[in-house]
């Protein structure tokens, strides 16, 4: 049997249509971080309104916030029956570097079974799939529960304006669950439940020597060396085995048990493909913890990019006057992205040499989040995949930070089920981001069936 058959003769009968409506969505370019998408960005979110009027959603509301908008709709069939509230959002990378790609990001193309474009995956693909959802539970007279939406466009840069979205409509978004699906799952022959996520601060640093550029011969030697220092500097932030030296960065770590690091290390998980699929001859990360616990358990600090001095052609003797690198934290639980920033803040300016300034600016952050499988909800996908799958998923904690699921939890004490079917092979974030279309319409009939176990007895 192939796994990835669509048995849903609703989806079967109109799938040319739901492709062809991701595709509309996946060509208007909603890079958020970037002003120059400003009007597109606004943009995504009228066609999604319009998009979940033609499948029957309700109350639906472009709503401001600071930034980008929420569109918000719901569809209230009985106030006393349970309520599903939808998340996902409609803003995408950047897609630099562009000459990586082989066809146009915003110009979505189907190769090898995958539709290629910025946002295929992360997180277009996913969110459309509950719009469709929605149709397909009204058009085929199934829904038998509410469900409401908040589609966001600022996720990409960090929520920052879904604290205060949260606190002022606490009344609108009152659920019993919330569900996302931009997550991934272990493999199509493996399907596993997200049941974590960790967390993110985030910072920019920039070094101060010389008050101007300096000649590298007549000075270099006598002065602080900006670059040189900031490179001691991140390097100093590590030691030999690879553990984080800011004191008390590992205070509050929440650390597994044997039993429990066994049972994670049991996913599925080939070191040679992994290593092959990177390209790399060896894997590296923190002594004494598998790869599979390293991306998922472990706390980590990272540089996502370093600048200053001469990057044009040739050759230039220069001794520079500022160096500046951004530099990323994931937290596990307990960490709190506050706490981590003001340790990371306080311990970087304590290193640094006497002939350098250093100046800090915190960008976004977001909180570790664990979802639970004793619910009601997680035992419903589960259900759902056995069905649609043919395989019970195994829960999985991931890598990746949604600032969003600790804010639902901490301001309206609701818990997520991250139901998510990106493969690792998507590439999100990167050039070529792709998602396959199996998964797009496996996608649909997982979260349709999920609704149909998700509703018994209620
Ligand atoms: N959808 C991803 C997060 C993700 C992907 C989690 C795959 C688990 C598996 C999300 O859009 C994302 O990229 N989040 C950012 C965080 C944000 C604060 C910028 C991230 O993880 O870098
Ligand atoms: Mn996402
Ligand atoms: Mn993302």
């Amino acid at each position: 049997m192939n796994s990835m058959k669509i048995n849903h003769p609703y989806i079967i009968a109109h799938q040319d249509r739901f492709l062809e409506e991701l595709f509309q969505l996946l060509r208007i370019p909603s890079v958020s971080a970037d002003s120059k998408y400003k009007d597109d960005v606004f943009r995504t979110a009228d066609f999604l309104k319009a998009k979940l009027m033609e499948a029957g959603a309700e109350n639906i509301k472009i709503m401001p916030t600071k930034g980008y908008p929420v569109v918000y709709a719901d569809k209230i069939i009985d106030e006393s029956k349970p309520t599903v509230l939808v998340y996902g959002h409609y803003d995408v990378q950047p897609p630099d570097p562009l000459d990586l790609w082989l066809t146009p990001p915003f110009e979505p193309t189907i190769r090898n079974g995958k539709i290629f474009a910025r946002g295929a995956c992360d997180d277009k693909g996913q969110m459309y799939m509950h719009i469709k959802v929605l149709e397909t539970l009204l058009q085929t007279n199934a829904l038998s529960c509410n469900i409401k939406f908040i589609i966001e466009g600022e996720e990409e840069i960090g929520s920052d304006n879904l604290e205060s979205f949260i606190n002022e409509n606490k009344e609108l978004l009152k659920a019993d669950v919330v569900l996302i699906s931009d997550t991934g799952i272990i493999s199509n022959e493996t399907p596993s439940i997200t049941v974590g996520l960790r967390g993110l601060s985030y910072l920019e640093v920039a070094i101060t020597g010389p008050k101007r550029d300096l000649h590298s011969g007549l000075y270099g030697g006598a002065v602080a060396n900006p670059i040189n220092v900031l490179c001691e500097m991140i390097a100093s932030l590590k030691d030999k085995n690879q553990k984080i030296t800011i004191p008390h960065f590992y205070d509050e770590v929440i650390e597994l048990n044997q039993e429990e690091r066994a049972l994670m290390n049991q996913a599925p998980f080939v070191l040679e493909e992994y290593k092959n699929a990177l390209d790399i001859e060896e894997v590296y990360g923190e002594y004494g913890y598998t790869t599979l616990e390293r991306v998922a358990i472990r706390p980590t600090l990272d540089v996502n990019g370093i600048w200053g001095g001469y990057t044009g052609e040739g050759a230039k003797t220069v001794l520079p006057s500022k160096a500046f690198a951004k530099i990323s934290m994931r937290l596990v639980p307990n960490q709190s992205s506050a706490k981590i920033t003001q340790l990371f803040s306080d311990y970087f300016k304590s290193i640094a040499p006497k002939g350098v300034k250093v100046e800090l600016t915190p960008h976004h952050g977001g909180e570790p989040a664990i979802t639970p499988t004793n619910t009601k909800a997680y035992k419903a996908a589960s259900l759902a995949f056995e069905t649609t799958w043919g395989k019970t998923p195994i829960p999985m904690r991931e890598g990746g930070s949604i600032p969003i699921v600790s804010l639902f939890e901490r301001k309206l004490g609701i818990k997520t089920l991250l139901l998510g079917f990106g493969l690792d092979e998507d590439a999100i974030h990167s050039p070529n981001e792709s998602f396959r279309i199996s998964n797009f319409f496996k996608g649909i009939e997982t979260i349709v069936e999920f609704y149909k176990e998700f509703s018994k007895n209620s």
